[in-house]
């Protein structure tokens, strides 16, 4: 027998950024990001969601021009990649095909720089992209929405769906920077203003009983997109968020445990079962309620704690159920679930404002009966 014990470890160390008109040509932000890998000249493809580039018309010509002023530090790979913005970018392979494309016809090397700039979907589809080419190209992130900018567009983790699987493929990789540039955010559908307060409402949740607090004493003030509130609410969930990742011993999820995904398994279910006509966040606004009701009724929160999550949920704007519920198989969803933890079940729970619990079985009966509480509107007192 003869064996070598490999071993290596590689930190990754990336910004995360809060800024505003980050194109301006005197905002060096951008170059100062880009000279962190050299001097420069970099080379960079701009990837940009349609649906941005509708609200910004101005955006490529803005681009344009900053490239021109910083041209000794960036080098613009023309013309802009324009890919459809939402859901559609994850489900269907085109996106990703046109970035290959991309990377072959205008030889884009591992020391090129890919710019993304649009909501959570492009940016998983081109993170997913950008990772698998060459085997990683440097990605710099720009998320354009509020689920991007606090959750989807700052971690480790990209994905596409897979024949109507959510998240299906996808790995983890590390984004060279990423930029917050709130100034996107104006633009926003108010759908999609408010559909990523879910991840703040559930980061609070399981880490931050104080945030929590804050979020259901300002509901109102975020259900009308108030800017300060806004920009604290994506600041506090991302910090949170980042935080997670840096401290838990676990970024690339290697165990079982998933506390971030605190009310996901029955979201991501729910997303499929609505074939996307629910947006992400909408679907984890649902799962919270469903789990918090789960917690509530196996006697680990109270009717207040329960009353206050409720009021929060629905005071920012969501409504707490869905005709997808009316097919949710509980038993199937979380077995699909294990199956995709790779392990054991691991569900998180809520013990209180701030603080929850990892539980491996979960109650079918007790389960249907929170999801018949969704479907009717009427939740136990
Ligand atoms: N990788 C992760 O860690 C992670 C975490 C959470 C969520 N996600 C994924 O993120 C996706 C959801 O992201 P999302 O909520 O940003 O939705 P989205 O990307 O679907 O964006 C919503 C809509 O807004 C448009 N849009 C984006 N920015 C805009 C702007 N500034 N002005 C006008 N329109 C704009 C988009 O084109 C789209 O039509 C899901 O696929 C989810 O699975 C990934
Ligand atoms: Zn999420």
């Amino acid at each position: 027998m003869y064996q070598i014990d490999q071993t290596f470890t590689m930190t990754h160390a990336f910004p995360v950024c809060f800024d505003r008109d980050t194109l301006a040509p005197e905002n060096s932000l951008l170059t100062d990001i880009l000279q962190r890998a050299g001097e420069g000249p970099h080379r960079v493809l701009p990837v940009i969601d349609q649906n941005v580039l509708e609200s910004h018309p101005d955006l490529v010509e803005r681009l344009q021009f900053y490239a021109e002023i910083h041209n000794e530090v960036l080098e613009l790979i023309e013309p802009p990649l324009i890919v459809r913005g939402g859901e559609i970018s994850k489900s269907d392979p085109v996106e990703v095909d046109e970035f290959y494309q991309r990377t072959q016809t205008q030889n884009i090397d591992r020391h090129s720089f890919a710019l993304v700039i649009g909501g959570g979907a492009v940016i998983d589809a081109i993170g997913y992209a950008a990772a698998t080419a060459h085997r990683g190209i440097r990605l710099i992130r720009m998320p354009t929405t509020v689920l991007a900018q606090n959750d989807a567009g700052i971690g480790v983790k990209n994905a596409v769906n897979y024949r109507g699987r959510k998240n299906y493929l996808g790995t983890f990789a590390a984004p060279f920077a990423v930029i917050n540039d709130f100034d996107f955010l104006s633009t926003l559908p108010k759908r999609d203003r408010v559909s990523g307060i879910a991840e703040a409402v559930k980061v609070s949740l399981i880490r931050d009983g104080e945030f929590f607090n804050w979020l259901y004493d300002n509901r109102q003030a975020l259900a009308q997109f108030s800017q300060e509130e806004t920009e604290h609410m994506i600041t506090r969930c991302a910090e949170l968020h980042l935080a997670h990742i840096r401290t838990s011993g676990d970024p690339f999820e290697q165990g079982s445990a998933r506390p971030l995904d605190f009310g996901h398994w029955c979201a991501h279910r729910l997303e499929e079962l609505s074939a996307s006509e629910l947006r992400h966040g909408e679907a984890v606004a649902i799962g919270i309620a469903l789990d918090s009701l789960y917690s509530h009724l196996k006697g680990m929160i109270d009717a207040k704690t329960l009353g206050r999550i409720r009021d929060t949920l629905e005071g920012v704007g969501f409504r707490l159920t869905h005709r997808a519920l009316e097919s949710l198989d509980i038993h199937k969803a979380l077995e699909d679930f294990r199956e995709h933890l790779g392990g054991r079940l691991c569900i998180t729970l809520l013990t209180r404002e701030g603080a929850a619990q990892e539980v491996n079985e979960i109650d079918h009966q007790t389960m249907e009966q929170c999801r018949q509480h969704l479907l009717e509107g009427a939740w136990p007192n």
